[in-house]
């Protein structure tokens, strides 16, 4: 256990956009010193071929904030029409509380076992990053036998991913018998991103090795020390992906000096249009890469990319999925 050291409070009011982020945290002394920078320039995606290739689980992350309801009988209106037909939702739960809602389905389109969670409103993923469980914590070596001792995650994160891990597994499980499938997409936004790693992990390391799992995720906070994002990658590297939105200040949050890393993958949006589509994105190397989001100046930060829109105008909330 770190010794609990009096609040330190940061407070940067003389910035329109930060002054509304409540970046109040326990201050612990670094874990480990911060992980590798990236310092070589990102590759330019072509919006049309970085669509194609995330679109869907944007669109899949955006019915997880759709009411349970909604998602069980899809019937959410247009976030669930953008799908098309042949989505069977086989497994949906969650509280809307403590327990974020999820679900699984079949998508009959892409012949994949779809598995998404919903992440919170842009006010309260600040909280949630930077509050009381931002501590470090020991991952769950019952949950993942044989892990590298040294592997530190987020505890807020990973006490949300254990109440409703083995639901997510056994439906999982259930919907690849049923569907004879042999892939899953695992996306989510925002928490709804970290919980879907820690989910894409499990079912890695739990299912048959020639399941393919795809993991792509939005406004992905970090949730580990450097030795989880390193563990993240020798699973889950290449197929995942965390795209990152302009000035969001989520995809920096908790802050490296705390011993926070992020894993490989990321994609960065670096504009959109008028219309809400990305006209530039970029892919980027290493785990933090000075030209990605870890390069945004702490001055020009704006919460309200972390919404969206991202790729398609899609965007991501409650707002965004009235029924
Ligand atoms: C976009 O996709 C096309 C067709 O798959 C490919 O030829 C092209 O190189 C891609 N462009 C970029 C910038 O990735
Ligand atoms: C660790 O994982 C096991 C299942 O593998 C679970 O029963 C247990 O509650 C988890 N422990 C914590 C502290 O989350
Ligand atoms: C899984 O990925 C491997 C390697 O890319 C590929 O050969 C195989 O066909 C894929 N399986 C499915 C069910 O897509
Ligand atoms: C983009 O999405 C927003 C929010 O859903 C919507 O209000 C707006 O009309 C969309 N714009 C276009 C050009 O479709
Ligand atoms: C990458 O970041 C460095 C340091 O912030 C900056 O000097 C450089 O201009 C950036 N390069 C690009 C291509 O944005």
């Amino acid at each position: 256990m770190f010794p609990f050291l009096p609040l330190l409070i940061l407070t940067l009011p003389l910035l329109p956009h930060v002054s509304a982020l409540p970046l109040t945290f326990p201050f612990f002394p670094p874990s480990s010193s911060p992980g590798p920078t990236s310092t070589t320039p990102p590759v330019p995606l072509a919006p049309a071929n970085a669509t194609t290739q995330f679109l869907r689980a944007a669109q899949f992350s955006r019915v997880a904030y759709c009411t349970g309801a909604a998602v069980s009988s899809w019937t959410c209106g247009a976030p669930c029409d953008s799908l098309g037909g042949g989505v069977e939702v086989v497994q949906a739960g969650g509280d809307d509380g403590l327990v974020p809602m999820y679900f699984i389905a079949i998508d009959q389109a892409t012949e994949s076992v779809i598995v998404t969670h919903q992440g919170t409103e842009s006010s309260s993923i600040l909280s949630i990053v930077n509050d009381i469980q931002i501590q470090l914590v020991e991952l769950n070596t019952t949950r993942f036998p044989g892990v590298d001792a040294t592997i530190r995650v987020h505890s807020g994160f990973q006490k949300t991913f254990e109440r409703t891990a083995d639901g997510v597994l056994a439906g999982v499980r259930s919907a690849l018998d049923v569907s004879g499938f042999g892939k899953v997409l695992v996306t989510g936004h925002s928490l709804g991103a970290a919980i879907a790693t820690l989910d894409a992990l499990l079912l890695k390391r739990t299912l048959d090795p020639a399941i393919n799992i795809t993991t792509t995720l939005f406004g992905l906070p970090r949730g580990g020390n450097t030795a989880w994002a390193d563990f993240v990658d020798a699973n889950l590297a290449p197929t995942l992906t965390h795209i990152s939105n302009q000035h969001d200040p989520v995809p920096v949050l908790p802050p490296r000096f705390l011993g926070y890393q992020r894993p490989a993958g990321e994609v960065h949006v670096r504009a959109v249009d008028g219309d809400g589509e990305v006209s530039e994105i970029v892919e980027c190397d290493g785990q933090e890469n000075e030209n990605c989001s870890e390069g945004n100046s702490l001055f020009d930060i704006d919460i309200a990319n972390h919404a969206g829109p991202y790729l398609g105008n899609v965007s991501f909330g409650g707002k965004f999925c009235p029924l």
